[in-house]
């Protein structure tokens, strides 16, 4: 609360941007839940609460884009295609040995259909060691280090909701081997949800419910916390961006930094083939010739079945959400405040009832505001999108149970693994669904490839239905 604090101009103010309701059990806060009031009131944005109060009375549906398929690097099969490959992870490998590679992770987010209690990076995934999200992220990196003998700085993105938590588990765990002086943290900023009528809703007497701003919200989130002017200092120009819930993710992957820097693009994609037209994955495409990332929700539904001559999708570029971005195109992003769409999504926010006492409703009761990064792809002049293996780079882990699950997660790390078992010519049985029976898991610092896993293991090896190994 400012020395300033007047309670006549905040409640003109708060009627100014009709919210005049957030005082209501004002009379019945003491000191301290009153200060805690004025100064989340403080840190709010009632200009940007006015705009996105405005999005809720746009309720005309919009029309299917049109759209064209958007150009796209495929797996190499001709001779030249694989000299290609070959060029860019040599290249890839280059820049990464000169230090200019940063690790960013958007890790704020609520993880609220995992349910789990805490950030979701600490979730035990590991199929054999238990090890958390976080942790095989953190090793990927170390390893990368000590291969590349460089310094890999890793930037992380939280929340209001999960900051405190994230770093005491890092603490905890010494960086997982990382210099602490290379792992930055920060937070994205909170979104007040609206109700219906465009008004704030506050979760407590003292408190308005507010959610994280969306991965959209990196942008900002890096140019306010210093991050860029890190990375600046650093000499990195090329973030590596990839999200907690991955578990195959190559965060370090020399042939797409290749690609990425080879093409000067301000902003490169990593996509999927759809495994068929309702995936729910958005898709790249060219609207009006420019690249973007169309939800499946948009496109007409003719497109969504249209194949091409060889009977593979159309629009069959899937998006697993693994970028590369120039810093200087996030300042460019950022330069006049620019800001990415906000995307609106009903959901079920807690609220008080007449009594003043906390519920949860059984169905959507308001809207929650979220910006997605992938809209900045509008913006580029040059981006490259690159065909990945899903086996091989993808795997979230988003549901408790079924599809994206930690079951599947675990399930696909074993499949993964179980291949480079296969490569060095160790027998692993698998189902007829071609699942590995049994559990698999390799440490990055044992190996962080097929290929030296190959080298390094010995001969003799059989697989019992268990095998891990580590560092
Ligand atoms: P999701 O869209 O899957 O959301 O985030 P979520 O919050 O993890 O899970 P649900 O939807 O509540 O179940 C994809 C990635 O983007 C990050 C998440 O942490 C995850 O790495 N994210 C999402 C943010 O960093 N901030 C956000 O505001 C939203």
């Amino acid at each position: 609360m400012s020395s300033e604090f007047s309670i006549d101009k905040l409640k003109a103010t708060l009627e100014k941007y009709h919210q005049s309701h957030v005082l209501r059990y004002w009379g019945d806060l003491d000191n301290e839940e009153r200060k805690r009031l004025i100064d989340q009131l403080d840190d709010i944005d009632f200009n940007l609460v006015l705009y996105l109060a405005s999005l809720l009375k746009n309720t005309k549906k919009s029309e299917p884009l049109k759209m064209s398929p958007a150009p796209v690097i495929d797996l190499p099969e001709t001779k030249e295609e694989k000299a290609a490959f070959e060029n860019a992870r040599t290249l890839g490998e280059e820049v990464i040995r000169a230090g200019r590679v940063g690790a960013f992770l958007v890790a704020g987010g609520q993880g609220s259909r995992l349910g789990f209690d805490g950030p979701k990076g600490c979730y035990p995934i590991g199929p054999v060691s238990g090890k958390s999200l976080f942790q095989m992220h953190a090793e990927k990196i170390l390893s990368a280090q000590r291969r590349c003998k460089t310094v890999i700085p890793w930037y992380i993105m939280t929340s209001e909701t999960n900051d405190g938590d994230t770093r005491r588990f890092f603490e905890r765990y010494h960086y997982f081997g990382l210099k602490s002086s290379d792992v930055m943290f920060f937070k994205q900023r909170m979104v007040p949800a609206l109700n219906e009528d465009g008004q704030m809703i506050l979760d407590r007497k003292d408190h308005i419910f507010t959610s994280p701003n969306g991965h959209g919200g990196s942008l900002q989130a890096m140019m306010e916390s210093g991050a860029i002017a890190n990375m600046k200092e650093r000499g990195i120009d090329v973030i590596s961006y990839f999200q907690v819930d991955n578990v195959l993710i190559q965060i370090l992957d020399p042939l797409f930094i290749g690609f990425h820097v080879q093409a000067n693009a301000e902003m490169s994609s990593k996509m999927l083939r759809k495994r068929g037209p309702y995936e729910k994955l958005g898709h790249f495409g060219l609207v009006n010739g420019q690249l973007q990332v169309v939800e499946y929700s948009d496109m007409q539904e003719a497109d969504m079945q249209a194949r091409n001559q060889d009977g593979r999708l159309k629009y069959g570029a899937g998006s697993p959400a693994i970028h590369l971005i120039q810093p200087d195109f996030i300042v460019q992003e950022m330069e006049g405040g620019i800001q990415l769409p906000y995307h609106v999504a009903r959901k079920k926010i807690p609220y008080l009832n007449q009594a003043g006492k906390q519920m949860i409703p059984d169905r959507p009761n308001g809207y929650k505001f979220e910006m997605f990064v992938f809209d900045a792809l509008r913006d580029t002049r040059n981006s490259v999108i690159l065909e990945a293996v899903r086996e091989h780079e993808f795997s979230p882990v988003k549901n408790k149970t079924g599809q994206d699950s930690p079951e599947t997660a675990r399930r696909d790390l074993s499949n993964y693994f179980g291949e480079w078992l296969e490569a060095a010519g160790i027998e692993v049985p698998r189902d007829k669904s071609g699942n590995v029976r049994g559990v698999v898991e390799i440490g990055p610092l044992f190996a962080d490839c097929q290929e030296a896993f190959v080298k390094k293991i010995s001969q003799d090896v059989t697989f019992d239905g268990s095998f891990y190994l580590d560092g």
